[in-house]
Parts: structure tokens; C-alpha cells; sequence
């Protein structure tokens, strides 16, 4: 013990020098002159729940700070977004009705399309996203139409098609499949191209893991499974070759930007996808993501500022150039006043 603490303290030599990373960090203007990540409320989106009617606004339990709006309620929250610079917004629609084969998804007058209506006519400086998919549409919130018990993938992919044709055709500028169906990114992209929507563009949820995180959103959107799980077409979350697999053949099908979730705990496969594709990578800061933070935030375990751009910043230093985060507004809000 004696000889240890004797080897520690030996002086080192003059002119031997070693590394001093330190000296980056001295001051905030040195550390700001080095930072290798910097987010920038652009790059991020914001999810918008929406619902029929108007002033119709209900609050999300499990989500806190969100609610679902009817369409003039959605266009005032997008307004406040724009003001902040948030980069664009992602609509999820929950039907007044439920089908079986969720027929709701594509239809015209549902609150999406609504939405993305009034949204384009606004001209807001937001890039207009929706989701594309089955679940809030299905009576069974299964993401795909039933062949008895079994998800049948081929049968699923028209009516997603046709739910991206109706969005684009509402004013959607991008449209986003996250159905987990097999060639869903190729049937998006044939059925708007066939309808003369060739500038739409598809963020493909293309590497979606079987996560629980998703727990508080389908609260929020009416959309958990009425029996089993999403396993046979969600991906294991074990699998990240599996998941480079999926990227790969998503931007094979013509995908604009691959997206990858849950992000805190797809970092590698951010890393590994930013060095195997050049399209723009995203990835979503999901519902379970956000709720870990505020109740910790909320008890006084964990500071929330810190916890929301500490994060956003590791999953933009992994990879993803846009982020999807229910903090959008809070750290748009922050990044504007600490620059
Ligand atoms: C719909 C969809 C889900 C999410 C995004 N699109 C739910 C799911 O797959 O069960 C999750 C978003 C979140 O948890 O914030 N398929
Ligand atoms: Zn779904």
C-alpha cells in the first residue's frame, strides 16, 4: 500500500508532458467553442394528438403537458410551436369510431386530414408529418387487419397506401408508416406516386422495437392491443443486425428519412445506421422515454431541464438529425435562451 501511494506521487519529469483535456473546458466560451453536438430547435418535431369536433381539448394522463385537440385547437398549438422554431409536427388521429380493418385511417374527414387542412392553409413555417398507421383505426388495436388471430401483412399494406394518400392529398408533407408491416415503404411509395403525390415524402419507422416504452402513447391514443402483443411484427428489442436489416431494405423501398425508436435505447443502432446509410436518420424519444423523466422530475429525483437536453443531445450525438420528442416546445423554449 505504502510502495502504491509512493509511485503516485513521483514527480514527473520536466518536458515530460501528458494530456490535458481540461484545458477545453476552463471556461463556457472554451466549452462552447468546443461542442462537438448542438441541438437546435429545427431539427426537432413534435407529436400532436387530434380528435373531431372544436375547442375540444382533453388532457393526457399519461402524458403530461399533452392533450388531444380538435383540429382548430391542433393549429393554435402548432402556431406556438412555429413561434418557438420547432421544426415540424407529427400527427396521430383517434377516430371518433373503430372498424375492424381500420378503415378510419384514410378517411378524408377524419381529424387528420382535418388538421393537416387547416395546418397547410395557415402556411406555418412546420414541416406537416403524419403517422400512417392501423391501431387507433382498429376495434382489435392490433396495426395491421386480422386473419383470424394472425396479422395478415399483405392485406395491411393497400390500406395503409391509402391512408398516406390521404393525408398527402390533405396537405401532409411527409407521411409516416409505423405499422411494422413487411414492404409498407414500398406500397406507400407506389400508391402516392400512382396518385400524384411523387414530392410527399415517407419517414419510415423503419427499426421499431417490440418496446414497453410505448405504454403512455397508447393510452394516449386508444390504441392498446385488445389481445396479445405486437411481437410478430414489432422487432425484438435484442436485435440490432436485425434492425440495420430493416433500415437497409426501408431505404431500398425508397424511404426519405429512416427513423429508429425507442431512441435512448437504439443509441448504437443510431451510430452504427449514421456510418452504413447517408439518408437523414430520425429517431423518436418515445412516450415511456418522456414519462421516466417527468416522474422522476416531478419527485424531485432528477433535474427535468437537465434530463431533457442531456438527452436529446446524446441521442443527436449518436446519429439521429431529427429528433420526435414530446419536450419539443419545452426545449425549443430552452435552447433559444441559452444561446
Ligand atoms: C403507432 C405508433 C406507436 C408509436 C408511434 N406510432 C405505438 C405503438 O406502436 O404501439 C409509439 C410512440 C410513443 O410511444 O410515443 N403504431
Ligand atoms: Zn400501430
Amino acid at each position: 500500500m505504502r510502495e502504491l501511494l509512493r509511485t503516485r506521487t513521483v514527480p514527473i519529469p520536466a518536458g515530460d508532458r501528458h494530456d490535458r483535456p481540461r484545458r477545453l473546458r476552463a471556461t463556457p466560451a472554451l466549452r462552447e467553442l468546443v461542442r462537438e453536438t448542438r441541438l437546435h430547435p429545427a431539427q426537432l418535431m413534435a407529436p400532436i394528438f387530434v380528435v373531431s369536433g372544436r375547442g375540444r381539448r382533453e388532457e393526457i394522463s399519461s402524458l403530461k403537458g399533452h392533450a388531444r385537440l380538435s383540429p382548430d385547437l391542433a393549429v393554435a398549438e402548432a402556431e406556438r410551436l412555429a413561434r418557438l422554431g420547432v421544426g415540424g409536427v407529427l400527427l396521430f388521429g383517434i377516430p371518433d369510431s373503430k372498424h375492424a380493418r381500420g378503415e378510419g385511417a384514410a378517411d378524408e374527414t377524419g381529424p387528420v386530414p382535418e388538421t393537416l387542412r387547416r395546418l397547410k392553409s395557415a402556411k406555418l413555417p412546420l414541416a406537416l408529418a403524419a403517422d400512417v398507421c392501423l391501431c387507433e383505426y382498429t376495434t382489435h388495436g392490433h396495426c395491421g387487419v386480422l386473419d383470424g388471430d394472425r396479422i395478415d401483412n399483405d392485406a395491411t399494406l393497400p390500406l395503409l397506401a391509402d391512408a398516406a394518400i390521404a393525408y398527402a392529398e390533405a396537405g401532409a408533407d411527409v407521411v409516416a408508416p409505423s405499422a411494422m408491416m413487411d414492404g409498407q415503404v414500398a406500397a406507400l411509395r407506389a400508391g402516392l406516386d400512382a396518385g400524384g403525390f411523387q414530392s410527399a415524402a415517407i419517414v419510415a419507422y423503419a427499426s421499431k422495437h417490440a418496446s414497453v416504452l410505448y405504454g403512455p402513447f397508447r393510452e394516449a391514443a386508444g390504441s392498446t392491443p385488445g389481445f396479445g402483443d405486437r411481437k410478430s411484427y414489432q422487432m425484438d428489442p435484442a436485435n440490432g443486425r436485425e434492425a440495420m436489416r430493416e433500415l437497409e431494405l426501408d431505404a431500398r423501398e425508397g424511404a426519405d428519412i429512416l427513423m429508429v425508436k425507442p431512441a435512448i435505447t437504439s443509441l448504437d443502432l443510431l451510430a452504427l445506421a449514421r456510418q452504413r446509410l447517408d439518408l437523414p436518420l430520425a429517431a423518436y424519444q418515445v412516450s415511456g422515454e418522456a414519462a421516466m423523466i417527468e416522474a422522476a422530475a416531478e419527485r424531485g429525483w432528477i433535474d427535468r431541464r437537465g434530463a431533457v437536453l442531456e438527452s436529446l443531445t446524446a441521442i443527436a450525438r449518436a446519429g439521429a438529425n431529427v429528433i420526435v420528442t414530446y419536450f419539443a416546445a419545452d426545449a425549443a423554449a430552452w435552447l433559444r435562451e441559452t444561446r
